[in-house]
């Protein structure tokens, strides 16, 4: 598997290959734990209800782990001046999504830079992935695509938190 970020579906896969064999009950019991790291930085990790609610009007809701809880802070700290944009939230709200943010943040090695603006879109891996050879140059001019932030428009299941590349379609 090419992708580090979805390394550890390797594991899971092979676990749950081991797993089969012991029968349905134990296979069941131990998806659960499983399925956390089956994606792309922990994308699946269930979303806070506050979280998407409050932070998918304009975007997807991007995975927590998909930044650094520094990353994260930032952002969070900033929405009232939010990429062009005024994204506040009361009090109450913006403790409970940043403590969830931060628990949730992305730990893994290439993930733990900080990227410029606090954008995923910045960040070294995400401009590995989506380089030339996998996305041209003009696909991300499309009206149909809009910007790299606009993850939905090609990921076909991002709004599940699924990053999958065989997930993925370039719309025209
Ligand atoms: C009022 C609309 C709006 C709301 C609500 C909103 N955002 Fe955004 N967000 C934006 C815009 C606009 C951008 C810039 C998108 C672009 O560059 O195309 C953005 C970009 C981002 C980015 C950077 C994306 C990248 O380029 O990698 C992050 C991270 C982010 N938002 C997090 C959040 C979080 C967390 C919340 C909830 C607290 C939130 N947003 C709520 C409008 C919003
Ligand atoms: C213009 C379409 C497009 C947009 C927008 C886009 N991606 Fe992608 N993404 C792709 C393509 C194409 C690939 C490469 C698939 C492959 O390796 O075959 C990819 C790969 C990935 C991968 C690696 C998946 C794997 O299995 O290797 C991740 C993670 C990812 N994108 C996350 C994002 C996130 C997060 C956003 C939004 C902030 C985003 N992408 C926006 C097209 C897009």
């Amino acid at each position: 598997m090419k992708n580090w970020l979805l390394a550890p579906v390797k594991y899971a896969r092979a676990a749950i290959k081991n797993i089969a064999i012991y029968g349905v009950t134990i296979t069941a019991f131990l998806l659960p734990a499983v399925s956390v790291h089956a994606d792309s930085g922990g994308a699946r990790v269930p979303l806070l209800p506050k979280y998407s609610q409050e932070c998918s009007a304009c975007h997807v809701a991007y995975p927590a782990g998909f930044l650094p809880a520094a990353s994260w802070q930032r952002v969070m700290e900033g929405l009232g001046k939010h990429y062009g944009t005024d994204a506040s939230l009361d009090e109450a709200s913006m403790r409970e999504i940043s403590g969830w943010l931060k628990a949730n943040a992305g730990t893994y090695k290439r993930v733990s830079e900080e990227p410029p603006e606090n954008r995923i879109t910045k960040a070294a891996w995400f401009l590995r992935k989506h380089r030339e050879g996998e996305v041209p140059a003009n696909v991300w001019k499309r009206a149909s695509v809009g910007s790299p932030a606009n993850c939905a428009a090609c990921h076909t299941n991002a709004d599940k938190g699924n990053f999958n590349e065989h997930e993925v379609r370039i719309p025209k």
